[in-house]
């Protein structure tokens, strides 16, 4: 009478443990497709900003939040920054989105520095489950914004490149002019940051053009048009490949994540 039980249960337990995973949540399969927005797909680990945490499990992780405007452009809602989507890279060694502060550039045009504010840059290097620049990211716009009405501080005397007037504010686009600057220098600023005046960080996608001498020709209206049209072309920000997502698709499933546990999961997937 002793060995029939064994086959019983191993016939009546694999069933179970081999599916547990797919059959949990299979209601979150379809709903955790990827979210079309402006013509792009966003799969994992991006998910639609307007169902994020509406359910027991989310589609994407938390930092990944996309919603479309009122144009069908997908937004990037970084904290305090939404960020316009513009092509999003999903090659393994590759995982990148390119973004553009639509806003800020709107309001710098209009003379308006309302948006330098409290830019959100997501910082350069950090991306465990985060978006960020990728690692030591040298192509900033240094700019300091300085109260109206002082003089052109001495730090900034030879350095700086474009001026525009915002609001209550100067704007300056500071950039090391010194002859020894290479190609591959670092661009951030080494000085101290002068009286009355903020720094502001504004990552591009190269600053190769205001290192030709076409630049330097150019009127300072000219200039500050091709830093604002530099700036519309966006940076990219990327992410870390994720294991468990990797193994989820392979099955044919479709990633999440449970935030009471902080855990990404796999919906669905038929296992071979
Ligand atoms: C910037 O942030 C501060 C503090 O969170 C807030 O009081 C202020 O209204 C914000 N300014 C803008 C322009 O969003
Ligand atoms: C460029 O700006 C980003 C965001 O503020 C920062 O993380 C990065 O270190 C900066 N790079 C340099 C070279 O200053
Ligand atoms: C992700 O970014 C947020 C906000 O910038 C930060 O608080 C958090 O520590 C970052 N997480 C990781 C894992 O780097
Ligand atoms: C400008 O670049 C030079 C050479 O790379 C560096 O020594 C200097 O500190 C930079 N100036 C500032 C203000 O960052
Ligand atoms: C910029 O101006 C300098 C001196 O006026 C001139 O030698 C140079 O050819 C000009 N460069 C361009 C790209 O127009
Ligand atoms: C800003 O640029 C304009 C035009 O080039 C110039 O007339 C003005 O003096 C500059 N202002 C400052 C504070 O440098």
């Amino acid at each position: 009478m002793r060995p029939p039980l064994f086959p019983a249960l191993t016939i009546f337990l694999v069933p179970i443990f081999g599916t547990a995973q797919s059959r949990e949540y299979p209601s979150y399969y379809d709903p955790c497709r990827p979210f079309p927005c402006g013509g792009i797909n966003f799969p994992f680990p991006f998910s639609d900003a307007a169902t994020f945490g509406t359910g027991r499990f989310d589609c994407g992780l938390p930092r990944f939040q996309v919603s479309c405007d009122a144009a069908g452009r997908p937004v990037l809602d970084l904290p305090g920054t939404p960020y316009q989507v513009r092509a999003l890279y999903l090659d393994r060694q590759d995982l990148a989105v390119t973004v553009v502060n639509a806003q800020l550039i709107k309001d710098l045009a209009a003379g308006s520095c309302e948006s330098l504010t409290n830019l959100t840059v997501p910082s350069s290097g950090v991306k465990i489950d985060n978006l960020s620049l990728p690692p030591q990211w040298r192509f900033n716009l240094t700019f300091f914004k300085c109260a109206a009405g002082i003089a052109l501080p001495r730090e900034l005397t030879d350095s700086a490149v474009v001026n525009a007037s915002c609001g209550d504010a100067e704007l300056y686009l500071w950039m090391n002019r010194s002859s020894d600057q290479s190609i591959g220098a670092d661009n951030s600023y080494g000085g101290e940051t002068p009286d009355g005046c903020r720094l502001v960080e504004v990552p591009v996608s190269d600053v190769l053009g205001l290192r030709s001498s076409g630049f330097m020709n150019k009127s300072n209206g000219e200039r500050w048009r091709f830093v604002l049209d530099l700036m519309g072309k966006g940076f990219r920000l990327v992410w870390s490949a994720i294991p468990e997502c990797d193994r989820c698709q392979l099955r044919g499933g479709r990633c999440g994540f449970d935030a009471s546990l902080g855990k990404v999961i796999c919906f669905g997937g038929s296992r071979k």
